[in-house]
């Protein structure tokens, strides 16, 4: 595996990809490598006759500096298992090298990025697109893959794409979960053991809501606050049903379910937990 820290390493490598009409396959990541990042990589290696991982962990998408300083951060893990993934090339930049000055750009997602999670991380949409979009340009992948759990990324990363007229493909990885269903996150290994044992709660409570009948979409927004809530370890921030396709919330059950998805995120303690069901996995079971 080829490890580049700079534009002209990561460069000269893909030069000779590139040469040979081979495709390029990117897995953009923050690093603190869990078994859903592996996923990502095997997804593109049966794509892809090249994998790129990157790692770097983005400054501009963090509205909360703790949370920037805290986390989690383990190169010397991160290179051993990307080794035994079978990724061709790491890029790992330093900040001048993704952001040689300030990145002033501010993107327009329509809404998008204000809802959701950008209502309790101000500006963090923003910066996923500035990296992202940093990434795509030294990278020129054919594809880049990311994981469904971050479904609002997802569609920005999309309509970014559009925005920029970008021939990226963009691949949507499923989301790999725990055997309690907690959805694998870098951010698990910040949550103490007590923590760590209640937050299956997240994902149960999802299930459970999208099987209910007979509830208007209010009522089942109340009846999840209250199950969350009622666990004095969390905190409800939101629990939004959407359009899978453009994240429209609904407020009625009127277009029918399966194109619904049920998201939501929880706060315990200063770590913050998404995940989102899809309708049509769930509501027939
Ligand atoms: O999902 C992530 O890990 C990050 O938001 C991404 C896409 C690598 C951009 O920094």
């Amino acid at each position: 595996m080829i490890i580049a820290r700079t534009i002209k390493q990561a460069g000269s490598f893909l030069a000779r990809i590139r040469k040979e009409k081979m495709s390029v396959g990117l897995v953009p990541t923050m690093g603190a490598l869990h078994r859903g990042h592996l996923s990502l990589i095997e997804c593109c290696r049966s794509e892809n006759a090249v994998t790129v991982v990157s790692i770097f962990v983005n400054p501009t998408q963090f509205n909360d500096p703790k949370d920037l300083k805290n986390y989690p951060r383990n190169l010397e893990k991160d290179i051993s298992r990307l080794k035994e993934s079978g990724c061709d090339m790491l890029f790992v930049p330093a900040t001048r090298t993704i952001y040689p000055r300030p990145d002033l750009r501010i993107f327009d997602f329509g809404g998008l990025e204000h809802r959701m999670e950008g209502q309790f991380r101000p500006g963090h949409f923003n910066g996923v697109a500035q990296v992202v979009s940093r990434l795509f340009d030294i990278i020129k992948p054919d594809r880049a893959y990311f994981g469904k759990k971050d479904i609002q990324q997802l569609a920005i990363i999309r309509k970014l794409t559009a925005m920029q007229n970008s021939d990226v493909e963009i691949r949507a990885c499923e989301t790999l979960r725990e055997d309690d269903g907690l959805a694998m996150s870098s951010r698990n290994v910040l949550l103490s053991a007590e923590q760590r044992e209640n937050a299956a709660i997240i994902n149960q409570t999802l299930r459970e809501a999208v099987r209910k009948r007979g509830m208007t979409v209010d009522e089942l927004k109340s009846w999840v606050a209250d199950v969350i809530n009622k666990n004095p370890l969390f905190e409800l921030e939101y629990f939004e049903i959407v359009n899978s396709s453009d994240l429209q919330p609904v407020t009625d059950w009127a277009g029918g379910e399966d194109e619904l998805v049920a998201c939501i995120a929880v706060r315990t303690s200063q770590i913050r937990l998404i995940d989102n069901v899809f309708f049509h996995n769930f509501a027939s079971l």
